[in-house]
């Protein structure tokens, strides 16, 4: 199972500390991405290159080397663990870290690090640039004089000796770099968490980041639960039928829908519906007031809450993670659609309604070519007050294999017609 913990903030936060003491409590690989720009420093000095020798930098880090193993860190095969450390590294490595070829390099060999692995990497852009999706994001920040003095101890530890204010205002002249950086700039991430650590012991930052995973941890598992599919016994199919007859009724009571088109459905094969998307209660509709089943595809965060994790398995929702290329997702509706199963997917992805300009997304297309099977279109009118009527259309199947031959950007043409074959449908009163 893949897991990212990300754990970014400016030098002498604790990072390397905590990001160490929290892959050996949780058994993660513990990838410190500072080392990897410090090895990159220590080439350049080795190899006499100049910050502005980008060719010989580009040859250079085509033939690089660097390998992690516990605390200790190889490049091109030496264990270079304390060199990394001195004080010629230290003071080149923000502006190394900050050329456009070395920052490709390195995130792109960061995440082939970690791919599909549970891991926890400390940084500057972690969060932000390196696994925008990772599942768990810190920021630890500290006072600049806190973390000189850290910095100061852990270095006399090591045995490197410099003079407590030529640390102080190294780390100083770093933040200044590194927060001003036009390429990979210090910044938190907008959804990490903030931990001031300047008058916290490690203990204490540990305990306050261990809560956390383990928080996040038991989320993402209740999440991967969803994605395998409760089994069909008797009483499940029961507790289904019964939940749908009992809303169904409360539906049909509040809303007075009318289907419209059903003519319009295949027989005995699988399909997509399609429809515009305004709350949650155009997607109970089409659940609760159609005879036949339809499995929608929704958002896996909808397995965190109690009762809708809860429907979710009832009606066998299938969970896409948005923007992650999903393959587990794809799977389970390649295999619904195989097994003649109803998919409902809403192209505008967000219950963004028909706002004007909203981006269709091609999943729904995508799925059809692969399935070999036909897109309805459905609008939904109405406007959801209670006791006001509302109408679903169900359109003529789209056959989106005809639009191949229209060029490399046929899925964003077949997508269009979708949508406005919707939008043509929500026009329809009765
Ligand atoms: O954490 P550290 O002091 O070992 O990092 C060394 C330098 O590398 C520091 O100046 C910032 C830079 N760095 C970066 O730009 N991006 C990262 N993900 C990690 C470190």
């Amino acid at each position: 199972m893949s897991f990212i913990v990300a754990i970014d903030g400016p030098s002498g936060t604790g990072k390397g500390t905590i990001t160490e003491l929290i892959a050996k409590k949780f058994n993660f690989q513990y990838l410190d991405t500072g080392a990897t720009y410090r090895c990159v420093t220590l080439k350049m000095i080795k190899e006499n290159i100049k910050m502005d020798e980008t060719e010989k930098i580009k040859e250079m880090l085509k033939n690089i080397k660097i390998e992690f193993d516990g605390e200790k860190v190889f490049l091109d095969g030496e264990d270079v663990s304390k060199k990394i450390r001195e004080a010629d590294v230290t003071s080149m490595v923000s502006q190394v870290s900050h050329l456009q070829e070395v920052r490709t390099a390195m995130v792109e060999l960061q995440r082939r690090m970690s791919e599909g692995k549970e891991v926890i990497l400390d940084g500057r852009d972690i969060g932000t640039n390196v696994f925008p999706n990772a599942e768990v994001k810190i920021y630890l920040d500290a006072s600049s004089e806190e973390r000189a003095k850290r910095r100061f101890k852990q270095n006399k530890e090591k045995g490197i000796d410099i003079p407590f204010e030529e640390v102080k205002k190294n780390i100083e002249f770093r933040d200044e770099n590194d927060k001003n950086a036009k390429i990979g700039p210090l910044k938190q991430a907008e959804d990490a968490i903030y931990i001031d650590t300047t008058n916290l012991s490690i203990k204490q930052v540990e305990a306050k980041v261990t809560k956390i995973i383990k928080k996040k941890k038991k989320l993402v598992e209740k999440i991967e639960k969803a994605y395998v599919m409760t089994k069909e016994t008797k009483w499940k199919i029961f507790r289904r039928k019964f939940t749908k007859g009992f809303l169904g009724l409360l539906y049909k009571i509040v809303y007075r829908p009318k289907m419209n088109g059903l003519e319009n459905l295949p027989k005995d094969e699988g399909y997509i519906i399609c429809a515009n998307h305004m709350n949650y209660l155009d997607a109970a509709g089409l659940i609760l007031c159609n005879k036949f089943p339809i499995r929608f595809i929704a958002k896996a965060d909808l397995y965190r809450f109690g009762i809708l994790s809860y429907l979710g398995h009832l009606f066998n929702i299938i969970p896409v993670k948005r923007d992650t290329g999903d393959i587990n997702s794809v799977k389970l509706c390649l295999k619904a659609l195989k097994n003649k199963e109803v998919l409902g997917i809403f192209p505008e992805g967000t219950r963004k309604g028909l706002e004007k300009n909203a981006k269709v997304k091609n999943g729904a297309v995508f799925l059809a070519e692969k399935a070999k099977v036909k897109i309805i279109p459905v609008g939904i009118h109405g406007t959801f007050k209670p006791f006001t009527k509302v109408t679903f259309n169900y359109g003529k199947p789209v056959d989106v294999s005809e639009f191949k031959k229209e060029g490399s950007d046929w899925l964003d043409k077949a997508s269009t017609k979708v949508m406005n074959d919707i939008v043509m449908l929500t026009k329809k009163e009765d």
